[in-house]
């Protein structure tokens, strides 16, 4: 049977932190490792630029560190194409056919570039370029006719106005060409962890993020300072665990769920200190983080390799990606000289 296909990507804005591990690169690297599919990752250069057109430095920084953290969370170049976004050259030709199929008010009716918007503040000032993002994103994924797109939640809204351009593509030019992707979600509950302070997003705006290349003394001083149980003061008050960041990280890091159950039981009993329960979680971080870290470290030592690596990576997408751009020249009739 034929491999099922991967597209997937960040857009390399800073760092990766644990919330993208828990939202989608636990997946991406198991998918990677069940030898089922050929998974492509893309580093989001293009789609970065779209909010930072005058701060490609940000971007150009951002690239290595992403894949940095690519290799260290054990996406292996051996079984999955890394390459950046920029250097494919079919993209933006799709992305243009694709423009003339997608509505302005379908693309400002798009929930998670609503919100994106919003949040940004841009008012008059919204970047055409931003606008469009999802029918570049759709672009990405059609050019490999993948199949399956494993991202965090947030993301359904992109796959969404995919299949869209996916089916008016192919009836507009009555063809199947281009192929309809599903995509790939966290386990419930387990997707989505909260910043260090509380808030429901990690991110690197808020400042309240855990990265995957801190070291163990960030980390633990990170843990240290985590939001808890403001009603919690001394050690023997009752302690709350719902809205509680400790118990929400542990419900999602500690595989020993008996053990989680137990400190539960204790803190709401009061009698259980934050401090020691953050001691706990700390130890439960460091033991998921630590291989990650040591690789990060390895991989950094040479960063020529890694940039050959995305070359190489980017050598074969634009295969694959121009071999795609030539059916879908052909679906519309712009094969003129064939
Ligand atoms: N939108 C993704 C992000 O914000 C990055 C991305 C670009 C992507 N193209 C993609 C993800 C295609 C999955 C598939 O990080």
């Amino acid at each position: 049977m034929a491999k099922g296909i991967i597209l997937t990507g960040d857009r390399p804005t800073g760092k990766l932190h644990i919330g993208h591990y828990v939202g989608s690169l636990k997946n991406r690297v198991e998918l990677q490792n069940s030898g089922d599919f050929e998974p492509f990752i893309m580093i989001a250069d293009t789609q970065a630029l779209t909010d930072n057109a005058r701060n490609p430095e940000k971007i150009k920084n951002s690239l290595i560190e992403v894949a940095l953290d690519y290799l260290a969370v054990g996406i292996d170049p051996a079984k999955s194409t890394i390459f950046v976004q920029s250097q494919i050259p079919a993209l933006f030709e799709l992305t243009a056919y694709y423009l003339d199929l997608v509505s302005v008010a379908r693309l400002e009716r798009n929930p998670t570039v609503k919100s994106e918007i919003k949040q940004k503040g841009f008012g008059e000032s919204l970047p055409a370029g931003f606008l469009i993002y999802p029918v570049s994103q759709a672009a990405d994924i059609t050019a490999f006719k993948a199949d399956l797109v494993p991202v965090g939640d947030d993301q359904e809204p992109m796959l969404e106005q995919t299949r869209e351009v996916v089916r008016a593509f192919n009836s507009a030019y009555d063809t199947d060409v281009l192929v309809e992707p599903k995509g790939y979600f966290p386990p419930k509950g387990q997707g989505r962890i909260p910043g260090l302070d509380g808030n429901a997003k990690m991110s690197k705006s808020l400042g309240n993020a855990i990265y995957l290349s801190d070291t163990e003394e960030e980390l633990h001083k990170k843990v240290m300072s985590m939001y808890t149980d403001p009603l919690h003061i001394k050690i023997d008050d009752p302690g709350h665990i719902e809205g509680n960041t400790v118990f929400t990280y542990l419900n999602i890091f500690d595989q020993d769920k008996a053990k989680v159950a137990e400190l539960k039981e204790q803190y709401q009993a009061g009698g259980l200190g934050d401090v020691k329960i953050k001691k706990y979680l700390f130890e439960v971080l460091n033991e998921e983080f630590t291989p990650i870290r040591e690789r990060r470290l390895e991989f950094a030592k040479d960063p020529q390799a890694v940039y050959d690596m995305l070359q190489a990576g980017s050598k074969r997408a634009n295969e694959v990606a121009n071999q795609t751009l030539q059916e879908v020249r052909a679906a519309i009739g712009f094969n003129y000289f064939d």
